[in-house]
């Protein structure tokens, strides 16, 4: 058992899959780094597999691993391009990882994310809200789309209107979607105020 608490969405979500019991495989896209949200689902006895594009985030996500002496099968991939059959799946999610996405790129990826899901089965994901704080810091290069710098390194950051990213889902059905407003304290690990969530149902 490993000695950590996770973010509530892992256990809300956790909630509707044993409401919607399908079986038990699940996959994370962008599941390294050193804090891998794999493990909650690996603990509760789940058949996991986690994809990254990130070499350096995949090391992090087996440094982890091996010191709680557990094996996440994560694997190098990317979500736009699932490296899965069809129907594989049972339950699909992303964790403070799409929005890393265009929102065309994000489109893509989610249409993956059905293709390898099986009829009736869900997929959790996060987004970043335009009312979040930091939506505005950076230079916008589409609609919503924004590139900060940190160290050299570029990075981009969707945000995202109340219903926009409804439309990712149209070949879902929406089963639970929340506005979080952060007022007092933290999103998890980030210092995020305002974030989307939605579960679907791959109808
Ligand atoms: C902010 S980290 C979150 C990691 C992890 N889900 C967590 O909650 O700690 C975003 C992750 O998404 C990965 N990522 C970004 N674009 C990706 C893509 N197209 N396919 C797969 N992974 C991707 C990054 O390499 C990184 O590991």
């Amino acid at each position: 058992m490993i000695e950590k608490v996770y973010p509530p969405s892992l256990y809300n979500y956790l909630w509707y899959i044993r409401s919607n019991p399908t079986g038990n495989r699940i996959l994370d896209c962008g599941a390294g780094g050193c804090d891998p949200k794999l493990a909650f689902f690996l603990e509760n006895g789940f058949e996991a597999y986690g994809i990254d594009i990130s070499d350096e985030q995949i090391k992090d996500s087996e440094e982890f691993s091996a010191k709680n002496n557990i094996n996440l099968n994560i694997i190098k991939g990317d979500m736009r391009k699932i490296p899965f059959d069809s129907g594989f799946f049972d339950y699909v999610y992303s964790y403070n990882s799409i929005f890393h996405l265009s929102k065309k790129d994000s489109r893509v990826a989610i249409n993956e994310m059905h293709r390898v899901l099986k009829k009736g089965g869900l997929c959790y994901l996060n987004f970043l809200s335009v009312d979040d704080k930091w939506s505005k810091e950076g230079e916008e290069i589409n609609p919503g789309e924004i590139i900060t710098k940190e160290d050299d390194e570029e990075y981009l950051h969707s945000y995202y209107e109340d219903d926009e990213p409804d439309s990712y889902f149209d070949e879902f059905e929406i089963i639970y979607k929340e506005k979080i407003h952060i007022h007092i304290g933290r999103y998890y690990n980030t210092g995020r105020s305002c974030i989307l969530e939605y579960i679907t149902r791959k109808v």
